[in-house]
């Protein structure tokens, strides 16, 4: 098998692009797909600075890296979420790319707010993911507003973005397929704008970034993904991209050029995120933000259990 593009022995084939790689050749290969993503849909550009999501898992891990390399001004952002283990290893994994790389983290850690995600999981019966997925929106906002960041950066890739396509497609989740894009304008003047550049980049070719640019990184999945849907999905897909090649990044395209707009609320029904939050000063729709709301029932029903475990009082 001989490189595609300069005759040498390949080291890596990739099915989808009909195409075999050299090392060398596969990293311009990579670095330039994520520039093209980022140029074509005017993610940021060269002052923008860049608050990098990074879990220390391959794909923010990937993107971080030819980020940085490409000479991007960014900052690592890392929420430890208090998940055993598994966040402890995903904590060590951002702190020592970021000192190898001589480049700038900012932890938050869930733990110093005395919140962590087993336990708000447990108090409120909520699905894991859905907590961990408000948790998340709150910090990366919160912290591009703390650290004056222009826009958000997440490592979701193709392999995510198709899962959670046919995910919102076969439930006919409407707004979600309206706000399902590369990039999200923000809606009030606190947000900024957040960007995938991984977009339409496999799950198995940031592997291979990673692994050829020695990343350490966390290989597990959280343990809280076991039975949930979008692996599933994921599953299938897989299933028809290989029978088919190049079937998820079709499905993905096609959406984002074809489909999307068929989504799309007229202007004057787009809503406006209205007010200020009373806990915590972040844009809010009622009198608490989606995050304060969720915290103010952990905090409900932990008192509550307190109240029932508590010895009775005798006189
Ligand atoms: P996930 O929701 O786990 O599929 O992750 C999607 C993206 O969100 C990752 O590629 C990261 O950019 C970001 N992300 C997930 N977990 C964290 C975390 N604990 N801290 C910072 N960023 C995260
Ligand atoms: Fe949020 Fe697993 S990463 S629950
Ligand atoms: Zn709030």
């Amino acid at each position: 098998m001989k490189c595609t593009r300069c005759k040498e022995p390949a080291e890596v084939k990739l099915r989808a692009h009909n195409s075999a790689f050299c090392r060398a050749c596969f990293l311009f290969f990579f670095e330039r797909r994520v520039a093209r993503a980022i140029d074509h849909e005017k993610m940021f550009v060269r002052s923008s600075r860049i608050l990098v999501a990074v879990s220390g898992g391959k794909d923010s891990l990937a993107l971080w890296d030819v980020l940085a390399s490409e000479g991007y001004q960014t900052v690592g952002f890392h929420l430890a979420l208090g998940i055993g283990g598994y966040s402890q290893r995903s904590r060590e994994r951002c702190e020592s790319f970021a000192e190898k790389h001589g480049l700038e983290l900012s932890v938050h850690a869930l733990a110093d707010e005395g919140l962590a995600i087993p336990e708000i999981v447990s108090a409120t019966r909520r699905p894991a993911c859905s907590a961990c997925g408000t948790i998340k929106r709150h910090y990366f906002d919160a912290a591009a507003l703390e650290l004056g960041c222009d826009v958000i950066a997440t490592g979701h890739n193709l392999d995510d973005e198709a899962a959670r396509l046919l995910g919102n497609v076969l439930h006919w989740q409407t707004e979600y397929l309206a706000r399902q894009k590369p990039v999200i304008q923000p809606r009030h003047e606190k947000f900024v704008r957040k960007v995938k550049p991984l977009y339409l980049t496999s799950e198995f070719e940031t592997a291979t970034y990673a692994f050829m640019k020695r990343i350490d990184y966390v290989v597990e999945e959280c343990p809280n993904a076991v039975g949930a849907s979008q692996l599933d999905y994921k599953a299938v897909l897989d299933r028809l991209e290989n029978t088919s090649p190049g079937t998820k990044a079709g499905f993905v395209r096609d959406f984002m050029v074809r489909g999307s707009r068929a989504f799309e609320a007229p202007a004057t029904e787009r809503a406006d995120t209205g007010g200020t939050c009373a806990g915590c000063g972040m844009p809010a729709f009622g009198t608490l933000c989606s995050f304060c709301s969720l915290r103010a029932e952990v905090d409900r029903k932990l008192a509550l259990r307190t109240r029932s475990v508590s010895p009775a009082v005798t006189e």
